[in-house]
């Protein structure tokens, strides 16, 4: 198993693409830290499906807007597992808004969830495997809104064109240490974000036409790709995002 022995944190990792990542992550033989902020049961049932697997999990209630709960994080894989190899900034959230409405209390709570837990779970993961000597790799789960707008969801795509920035600079001071920074940008998967989308016929078709490959994802197809880029067949990828997008990023519909 390409990844035993390793230990990686997921945030927001018991829902959708975040719960995708840990079972895929723990089947490679990752022993993984769920992060977790509402939803104990989920959490708990995945850790579960993980040490059914042979590899072992432990659940971790944080919330990722907060350095403090971060760093909760990271010493608690340090403590269970002893190392920390992979770190996967998944957790985020919308609002919805645009330019025009959107008010302080949506703009700051979106940039801290995406962009803010980002910047510090790369910070707190980059210290633990510098100390470690070991090197690793940060994993920002983006979007496809880190280069395309949205227009309605601008705080959302700051959040995400921010990661952009910190999955291209970060790389650049961390590789003499051996740490990869890579971004997975999905473009729309089957989740509970998008759950009024998925609840709404039309929307859906509409949304499945504009894209190449006809249909929304799975979260596992995004997790697939994680998980390859976490492993030793990725070493020398870093500082650039991989679309999981079914062509939608660069579609062009009805034109
Ligand atoms: N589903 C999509 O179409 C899509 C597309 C592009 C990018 N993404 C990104 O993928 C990531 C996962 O989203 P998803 O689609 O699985 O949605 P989701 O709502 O199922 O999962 C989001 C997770 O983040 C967690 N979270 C929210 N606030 C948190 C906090 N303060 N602390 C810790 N955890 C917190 C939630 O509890 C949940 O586990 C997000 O960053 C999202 O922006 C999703």
């Amino acid at each position: 198993m390409e990844l035993q022995g390793r230990t990686a944190i997921v945030t927001g990792g018991n829902s959708g693409i975040g719960a995708a990542i840990v079972a895929e992550l723990g089947a490679r033989g990752a022993n993984v830290v769920i992060d977790y902020v509402t939803g104990a049961p989920a959490a708990d049932a995945l850790e579960a499906q993980v040490e059914g697997t042979g590899a072992q999990a432990i659940t971790v209630e944080a919330d990722v807007s907060k350095v403090a709960d971060l760093q909760r994080l990271v010493d608690s894989a340090l403590q269970r597992f002893g190392r920390l190899d992979v770190m996967v900034n998944n957790a985020g959230i919308e609002t919805r808004t645009s330019v025009l409405d959107t008010t302080e209390d949506q703009y700051d709570r979106v940039l801290a969830v995406n962009l803010k837990s980002a910047f510090f779970g790369t910070q707190l993961a980059a210290k633990a495997m510098i100390a470690s000597g070991a090197g690793g790799v940060v994993i920002n789960v983006s979007s496809v809104h880190e280069d395309w707008p949205m227009p309605g969801n601008t705080p959302y795509c700051l959040s995400k064109g921010g990661m952009r920035m910190l999955t291209r600079t970060a790389a650049q001071e961390l590789g003499p240490h051996r740490i990869r920074v890579v971004g997975v940008g999905p473009g729309a998967i089957a989740t509970p974000i998008n759950a009024a989308t998925l609840a709404n016929p039309d929307e859906l078709r509409i949304l499945d036409a504009a894209i190449p490959l006809g249909r929304m994802a799975r979260p596992e197809e995004v997790a697939h790709v994680v998980a390859f880029l976490a492993g030793d067949g990725a070493d020398y990828v870093t500082g650039s995002t991989f679309f999981v997008d079914g062509g939608l990023m660069h579609s062009s519909p009805g034109l």
